[in-house]
């Protein structure tokens, strides 16, 4: 089982943007604790993060036929990027949507997700273990398939 994790726009940022929204924990904090939960499933992946929505979309792209499952914090293009919806229709690996605030509770615009149409379950609002869960969830599902 091969899993793609991909992070989205200002994700980097984590530990020094709104901490009262993302918390203290920096990223390289948050690409230890998605590596450990690959391990944890019995996976193996790549924890990847990107500002730019044309090499997120390329990313999932050349994910076809080299992952069993996605994993994606769109960040600020999920509520803007048909691009990434698209991208991720035309491989059909199954991928879940996760955000480590609660998108329902804050700003208008947020609730909206376009990446949800393509997601097979959306986690949000968990911080890092949201991560762990869409992990988890992907990997009992290629069990299932297998079967
Ligand atoms: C986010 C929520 C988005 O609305 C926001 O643009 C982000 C992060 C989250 O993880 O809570 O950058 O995806």
């Amino acid at each position: 089982m091969n899993i793609l994790v991909i992070n989205g726009p200002n994700l980097n940022m984590l530990g020094i943007r709104e901490p009262d929204v993302y918390g203290r924990t920096t990223y390289e904090e948050l690409e230890a604790f998605v590596k450990a939960a690959l391990t944890e499933a019995g996976a193996q992946g790549e924890v990847w993060q990107s500002n730019y929505e044309g090499a997120i979309v390329d990313k999932i792209q050349a994910a076809y036929g080299n992952y069993d499952g996605i994993v994606i914090n769109p960040a600020a293009y999920t509520h803007t990027s048909v691009a990434i919806l698209d991208a991720l229709k035309a491989v059909g690996i199954p991928t879940v949507e996760v955000h480590l605030s609660d998108v329902d509770a804050r700003e208008e615009f947020r609730r909206h997700s376009f990446v949800s149409l393509a997601a097979e379950k959306t986690i949000k609002g968990k911080g890092f273990e949201g991560y762990r869960e869409a992990i988890l969830y992907l990997a009992e599902l290629a069990e299932k398939n297998k079967k």
